[in-house]
């Protein structure tokens, strides 16, 4: 596969440290120098789906396609106000297209697992021009009297156009199974049957494990493609990262002995996005000039499972 249209939308309200400040006891050099980020976007009066609807009319018209075109569509998501149908549902009725929907839940690395199941349809024939979707709201999994947590997110949602050709040189997708330092547990509907106990509560993260867990899987992943690949680190123009937190792009940057050019980002004014920070960062860049035909991209995410996603792609646009 190869990508040939990317979009974005972004919620139209901007948190600043400062304006959390008035209400938690935190403070902007805090969240500076944790976490890099000194503003994110936050879901107000929008709706997740009409960001995700949003980008992909981007991306699609990017991609010099009408949604009529579209024959499969992914949307990787974590939370949304519907638990069903799926977002890939909802946004193929916004755009009016006609064609297979699937959600994908795998946390913050989705749009990667999602570019390689897009990938295996187009090999496999199945599908000639595959919308992905990386729609996430995750303010609304935390609790907002929670300063070690709220601080950290924003929403927004990233998409992507592929279609048949030779953009993508290698991936490689992981899960283990560590379901305690990442989660976020919601309660359902009471039945007349249930004995067990049940609890729903905001997001739980073990900050300095996820941070190590990070650093090393992605690391890791990284080593093995560019191995893989028969690549040096600074044969791929950009590293395009998950954006939970500078200091986990700094700390991988210092790994690869590449300096922080390679290391494009958004976590400082989009707070960490889920799923949707590639696709947000990639788009960025497309739409900024700073990708030419030929020039390679590592995309690496990890997130809640645990789960990582990389891969190498060549833009071909
Ligand atoms: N403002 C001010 N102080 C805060 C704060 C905030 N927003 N949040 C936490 N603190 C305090 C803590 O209460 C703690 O105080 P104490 O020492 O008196 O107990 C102190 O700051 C240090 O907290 P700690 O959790 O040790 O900070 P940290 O250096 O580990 O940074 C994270 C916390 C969350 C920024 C960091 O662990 C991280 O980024 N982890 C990875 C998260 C991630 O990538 N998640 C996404 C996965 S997809």
């Amino acid at each position: 596969m190869r990508i040939i249209g990317t979009g974005r939308a972004h919620p139209s309200k901007i948190v600043t440290n400062a304006m959390l400040e008035q209400f938690l006891d935190t403070n902007d050099e805090w969240i500076k120098t944790r976490t890099g980020i000194a503003e994110r976007r936050v879901i107000s009066s929008e709706k997740l789906e009409d960001l995700a609807t949003e980008a992909a009319l981007k991306a699609i018209a990017d991609a010099g396609l009408t949604p009529k075109d579209i024959d499969y569509i992914i949307c990787s998501n974590v939370v949304s106000e519907y638990i069903t149908p799926g977002l890939s549902c909802i946004v193929q009725g916004a755009i009016g297209a006609r064609c297979a929907c699937v959600d994908i839940n795998v946390a913050c690395s989705g749009f990667v697992y999602a570019l390689d199941m897009a990938d295996d349809r187009i090999k496999s024939g199945k599908a000639q021009n595959i919308l992905v979707v990386a729609a996430e709201e995750p303010s609304r999994m935390v609790d907002w009297s929670d300063r070690s947590l709220c601080v950290l997110f924003g929403d927004g949602a990233g998409a992507v156009v592929v279609s048949h050709g030779e953009g993508m040189i290698c991936s490689r997708l992981t899960t283990e199974s560590k379901t305690d330092c990442l989660y976020y547990v919601r309660n359902l509907e009471p039945t007349p049957y249930i004995t067990k106990e049940e609890y729903g509560a905001p997001m739980y993260m073990n900050g300095k494990e996820v941070f190590k867990t990070a650093v090393l899987s992605s690391s890791r992943d990284i080593k093995r493609l560019l191995d893989k690949a028969g690549l040096h680190p600074a044969d791929i123009k950009y590293y395009v990262l998950h954006q939970a937190n500078m200091r986990i792009i700094e700390a991988i940057a210092n790994w690869l002995k590449l300096d922080m050019s390679y290391f494009p980002h958004n976590v400082d004014y989009c707070g960490n996005t889920s799923s949707a920070s590639i696709p947000l960062l990639l788009d960025e860049l497309a739409k900024g000039g700073k990708l030419q035909k030929g020039d390679k991209i590592l995309m690496s995410a990890f997130g809640a499972g645990f789960t990582t996603g990389a891969c190498i792609i060549e833009w071909t646009k």
